[in-house]
Formats: C-alpha cells, sequence, structure tokens
C-alpha cells in the first residue's frame, strides 16, 4: 500500500463535537482544550461554528471562545460559516480560515441550514468575496458527500456538480464529509478517482465519522489515493444535530496513534493528545469511543504472568 510520509490533521471536536453537547460546555472550558490541542502541536483546529445561535445553541459564545484562545505559531484556528453573515462575524472575530458548509443532498440541506443547495451557492458566494478581503484561505465542506440520511447514497454526479459550483465560486480546498458514517473504503476510492483528475490543483480532506465503524478504512483507501488532509475529533466527539442517526468523527488520537505506528508523521504529539481526550472526558462527563486511551499505544508491555519468566528459552547471544 503506497501511503504519504506525512498528513495534515484538523481538529473538530470543540466544533462538530461540541456542537451536539446536551449541557452547554463554559466558555472556559471550550477555551482550555482549544489551548490544550494547540500545545500538542495540531496543525489545524475548527475552533466553531459561527452559526444562528439559536439553531445550535451550544457554540452561542464563538466570538468569545475565539477572542480568549492562545494562539500558537503553526496551528491554524478556522471556524466553520453557513453563511455572508456567518463568515462577517467570523472575520470580526479574527479567525484564520474560513470553513463552509453545505451539503450534497437538497434534503439535508434544507434540514442543516434551511436552504436549498443553489440558495447555499449564492450565499457562499458572499461568503468567498468577504474571505477574499480578508485574505483567508476557504476550505469548503459538503456534507453527506457520500450519503445522506434521507436520500441514501449520493449519485457521484450529483456530488460533482456541487464540487463543479464551489470551484466556479473560487474553492481551491474541498472537504468530502460522510456525515452520518454512510461511506465505505470501495465508495471513497471511486469517488476520488472520479473527482480528482476533474479538479485538478484541489486540496482534498476527508471529514469522517465512525458511526459505522468505517471511518479508518476510508482514511486509508483516501490516503492511497495521496489525499492528505483529514478532519478528526478528540476523544470520538460529534455528529450533526440536523442528520438523524448521526455519531462521532474519527477518533483523532486513534487516527494519530494508526498514522504514527505506520511511519506516517503528523507533528502532533501524542501522548498529549491522549491526556487532552482524558480531559474532554471529564468535561462532557462519560467516556468517549476512542480506542487508544483505554487499550493504550500499540508498544505497551505487560509484566510476565507468574512463572513465564523462569520458563522462557534462552536467546541465542
Ligand atoms: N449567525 C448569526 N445569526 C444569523 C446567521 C449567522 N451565521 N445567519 C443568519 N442569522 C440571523 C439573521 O441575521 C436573521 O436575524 P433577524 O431575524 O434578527 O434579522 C435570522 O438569523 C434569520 O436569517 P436567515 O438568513 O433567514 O436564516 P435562517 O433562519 O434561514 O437560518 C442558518 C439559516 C444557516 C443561519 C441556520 O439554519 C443555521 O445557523 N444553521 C447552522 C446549522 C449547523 O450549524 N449545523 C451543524 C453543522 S454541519
Ligand atoms: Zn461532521
Amino acid at each position: 500500500m503506497k501511503l504519504p510520509d506525512r498528513v495534515t490533521m484538523c481538529e473538530v471536536g470543540t466544533r462538530d463535537g461540541f456542537q451536539i453537547e446536551p449541557d452547554f460546555i463554559p466558555t472556559g472550558q471550550k477555551v482550555d482544550v482549544v489551548d490544550a490541542l494547540s500545545d500538542a502541536g495540531v496543525p489545524r483546529i475548527e475552533v466553531t461554528s459561527f452559526v444562528h445561535p439559536k439553531v445550535v445553541p451550544a457554540l452561542r459564545d464563538a466570538e468569545d471562545v475565539m477572542a480568549r484562545i492562545k494562539r500558537r505559531v503553526g496551528t491554524r484556528y478556522a471556524a466553520l460559516v453557513p453563511n455572508d453573515k456567518g463568515a462577517s462575524r467570523a472575520v470580526d472575530a479574527g479567525v484564520e480560515a474560513i470553513h463552509t458548509v453545505l451539503s450534497a443532498s437538497e434534503s439535508h440541506n434544507l434540514a442543516n441550514v434551511n436552504m436549498t443547495i443553489a440558495e447555499s451557492i449564492e450565499k457562499l458566494r458572499g461568503v468567498f468575496q468577504i474571505a477574499g478581503r480578508a485574505k483567508l484561505p476557504v476550505v469548503s465542506g459538503i456534507s453527506t458527500s457520500f450519503g445522506c440520511p434521507f436520500e441514501g447514497r449520493t449519485p457521484i454526479a450529483q456530488l460533482e456538480s456541487v464540487v463543479r459550483r464551489l470551484v466556479d465560486l473560487g474553492a481551491s480546498a474541498i472537504g468530502l464529509a460522510d456525515t452520518t458514517g454512510m461511506a465505505n473504503p470501495r465508495q471513497v476510492t471511486e469517488v476520488l478517482e472520479h473527482l480528482m483528475p476533474r479538479f485538478p490543483g484541489i486540496e482534498w480532506t476527508l471529514h469522517t465519522h465512525d458511526t459505522r465503524a468505517m471511518a479508518i478504512p476510508n482514511i486509508l483507501a483516501a490516503m492511497a489515493l495521496g489525499v492528505t488532509h483529514f478532519d478528526s475529533s478528540i476523544g470520538g466527539l460529534g455528529g450533526c444535530p440536523f442528520a438523524p442517526g448521526a455519531s462521532g468523527n474519527v477518533c483523532s488520537e486513534d487516527l494519530v496513534h494508526c498514522l504514527h505506528s505506520m511511519g506516517i508523521d503528523t507533528g502532533i504529539d501524542l501522548d498529549r493528545l491522549v491526556a487532552v481526550s482524558k480531559r474532554v472526558e471529564t468535561i462532557v462527563g462519560r467516556a468517549l469511543p476512542g480506542q487508544i486511551v483505554k487499550a493504550g499505544k500499540w508498544d505497551r508491555r505487560y509484566p510476565l504472568p507468574d512463572g513465564v519468566a523462569a520458563r522462557l528459552p534462552q536467546r541465542a547471544s
């Protein structure tokens, strides 16, 4: 399997994760998590979203969070926005990149942002203008790229047409999101093999949810085709409030562990990341789905059981 030497991870736990937490997470705790992720060397963080505060009350403190986080050189602090109003708020709050959202399926786009895809594209035109004036990079996320909980599998032609419209607006970075974990590795391969040659020069990101335990296999399939940007969520937090059946993103520390164990560099300090995950478990008050927090790293060793040491055959030196 041909894999890249290095990948760039974007942490989305404080946005995709915290947005569906039933209890409001105090601003100071959100800031602590972002700062701890920065200290762990995470290169990109989707800190929060600038959406309607009544629609996603969990993130109604977006401005305060952005104002209070410590900025580490080497980390890019982004926020998710659905429209021009969100983009203006994000620019005023000092984001370093704008992540946009629309869906590849009409039903999910209406459920999520109350717009048809065509209406979203018009709003995103304004977002690109605002980002352009502020000289900020834009990553255009496409929810339900592979499947929609209302419509089923997303036809490639439908996804391609949304990508085309984004590229026409000026998109140079596109995030394909598997919002409810419906994609499988063969489908990821087919979609990327279709899109990558048609849109050369695009920086592709894969945004996965582990709803059906296929996130890491999907990421491997994408890496094998040269994709090097992945979203993930600390502890495996996450889920879209407007997609029934949604659950957590691929777990950041599990993915970093998987990559590091194969010799793929992320620039992230895994031990520190695991510590952040444990802290987030205390904040949300429950165990999270991550495996490495429980199992330890692959090279963990245990003491020998009684009597085994004495009976081990001597190794020839
Ligand atoms: N931030 C804050 N307020 C916003 C806003 C934003 N990004 N966008 C619109 N508003 C305000 C408008 O100013 C307007 O306020 P007013 O009534 O005081 O004039 C009001 O919301 C209605 O504006 P409208 O454009 O009609 O929005 P809407 O009610 O159709 O809602 C969205 C559209 C996109 C703002 C809303 O559906 C939303 O925030 N969705 C986000 C969903 C999400 O985060 N999903 C999870 C992530 S994938
Ligand atoms: Zn998501």
